[in-house]
């Protein structure tokens, strides 16, 4: 039975591929889990979307499924925090509560030609110390805008003011709150940060920006800290605050209690962000990684981070299941990667949507090197893990050259951690123990920490580093002349992803 006078919080997580909530009690501990996936749409080549009203109704489903199990009621949660998929882009209408057009996925391409014409003489760096962002179809403004360009009709009604732009956090926030009837629109400085709209120093709107993507600033909703209540939640969560906004890789960097500047986490999901806290300073970044909002807690100075974005990890093994059908379930891919001591010489470099981190190619595509007819469906599995490490190095080796802080361990979560296999040779290509801690749901657990911030459930930073426990721990076990001869053919084989498209 719960013990209904102990305070509980719950976070959603509404990720790329599903939504979650989890319920966790005063000790930082799960109490209960509910998650459900929703469509993923890919309607041409490189476009990717989902249906904003089915991740809302998803979102519903999992809160009262995750309360259930939890045997609670919405009086018993002290407080609601949110964490979602960042750069997703929903444009809806602001008084039917409907979307415009389907959301646009941050893995979307469809906006590389025009963040070239944006670009202009001044090209990829034409935003880049306002924002810490390169231009790259992966941020959200560009996505607003090509929605204002090809909906008819939508350009005039954003400036009317009767379309309501935001991220994922928005939109689960407004309907939270009422929807129509009063829901609040805002998002918070994390999630303002990726649209590319959002100045780094301010943490506002940049006035010169939208004027050059031509996006109505009527559209867009109030930038808050990360940890503040917005408003209380109505329906099924009636009365409960809703106390905390952060983007997935905020939220886990803020889960696993990276607290100190020079601290970093890889969280591995669709994709794998590493994040690394760089303190209460944006540091310009010239090694291809992003400067970043890391969180902000209610009045309290921002803290920022250097990211080392890479789009597509653990949805490679997806692709091999689902699209080749080459393993059944993403499980099986550890026990076929292992029945081999090695690659067998293939490399896969998953460039689905471009490269992201360290080369921002939107020309890049996927591409497999080493084939010869010695390699078997078991050495591409390996290859398909070993594509995870081998970005990740990447990113580590730009970390370091950009803030010169060379990690002595990699703390990591996400689902793909439970891969022994890959764990194992990540430590074995980065040359340092890579350690995953005891609750590695750290994006739902951030979420909750900072809700639970906001409304005195926790008093401070130092209570919540307190509950952080390590669960695993995986120490490098190959010599440095394999590691970097390996590493050699891997960026042999990233060269040959660059030109395929335009
Ligand atoms: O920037 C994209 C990132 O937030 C997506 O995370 O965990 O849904 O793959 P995830």
């Amino acid at each position: 039975m719960p013990d209904n006078n102990v305070k509980h919080v719950a976070a959603i997580d509404q990720g790329t591929t599903s939504s979650r909530c989890i319920i966790f009690n005063h000790a930082g501990e799960i109490v209960a889990v509910d998650q459900r996936e929703h469509r993923q749409i890919f309607p041409r080549p490189g476009w990717v979307e989902h249906d904003a009203t089915e991740i809302w109704s998803k979102v519903q489903a999992v809160v009262a499924g995750a309360i259930a199990k939890a045997g609670l009621r919405a009086g018993d949660l002290s407080a609601l925090g949110i964490t979602n998929q960042r750069e997703t882009t929903v444009l809806w209408d602001r008084a039917t509560g409907r979307p415009v057009h389907n959301a646009i996925v941050w893995q979307d391409t469809r906006t590389s030609a025009l963040c070239n014409e944006l670009g202009g003489t001044d090209g990829q760096d034409r935003f880049r110390e306002q924002t810490g962002l390169p231009l790259a179809s992966y941020f959200s403004g560009p996505k607003a805008a090509w929605l204002l360009d090809n909906v008819p009709g939508l350009r005039a009604r954003a400036e009317r003011g009767e379309i309501a732009f935001g991220t994922i956090d928005s939109w689960l926030i407004w309907n939270l709150t009422g929807g129509t009837d009063g829901g609040v629109h805002v998002t918070d400085v994390t999630n303002a940060g990726r649209t590319m709209l959002m100045n780094l120093e301010t943490l506002q709107w940049d006035p010169a920006i939208l004027s050059a993507m031509n996006v109505p600033e009527a559209m867009l909703p109030e930038i808050r800290s990360s940890a503040e209540v917005y408003g209380t939640a109505v329906g099924q969560l009636s009365g409960v605050p809703v106390a905390s906004a952060l983007g997935d890789q905020q939220a886990a960097i803020f889960g696993q209690a990276c607290y100190d500047t020079g601290t970093a986490k890889n969280t591995y999901g669709t994709g794998s962000f590493l994040l690394l806290n760089t303190g209460n300073r944006p540091v310009p970044s010239k090694n291809g990684l992003l400067t970043t909002m890391g969180y902000k807690i209610g009045s309290e100075a921002a803290v920022y981070c250097l990211e080392g974005s890479i789009a597509i990890t653990g949805a490679l093994v997806q692709w091999f299941r689902d699209q080749l059908g080459i393993i059944r379930s993403a499980d099986e891919i550890e026990t076929l990667a292992a029945s081999v001591d090695d690659n067998g010489g293939a490399y896969i470099v998953p460039a689905f949507s471009g490269l992201f981190a360290p080369y921002w190619r939107s020309d890049a595509r996927g591409v497999v090197t080493g084939l010869t007819r010695y390699v078997t469906k078991a050495h591409l599995a390996r290859a398909v893990l070993e594509a995870t490490s081998w970005q990740t190095r990447e990113v580590v080796d730009a970390m370091y050259q950009d803030s010169g802080v060379q990690i002595t361990t990699l703390k990591v979560d996400g689902g793909m951690t439970k891969n022994n296999l890959l764990m194992q040779h990540q430590a074995d290509v980065l040359g340092v123990p890579v350690i995953r801690p005891r609750v590695s749901e750290t994006t739902c657990l951030g979420a909750a920490y900072a809700a639970g911030l906001a409304t005195g459930v926790w008093n401070d930073l130092d209570e919540l580093k307190a509950h952080w426990q390590r669960d695993a721990e995986w120490t490098p076990g190959v010599d440095g002349g394999t590691r970097e001869r390996e590493y050699r053919n891997w960026r042999k084989a990233v060269e040959k992803s660059f030109g395929w498209h335009d």
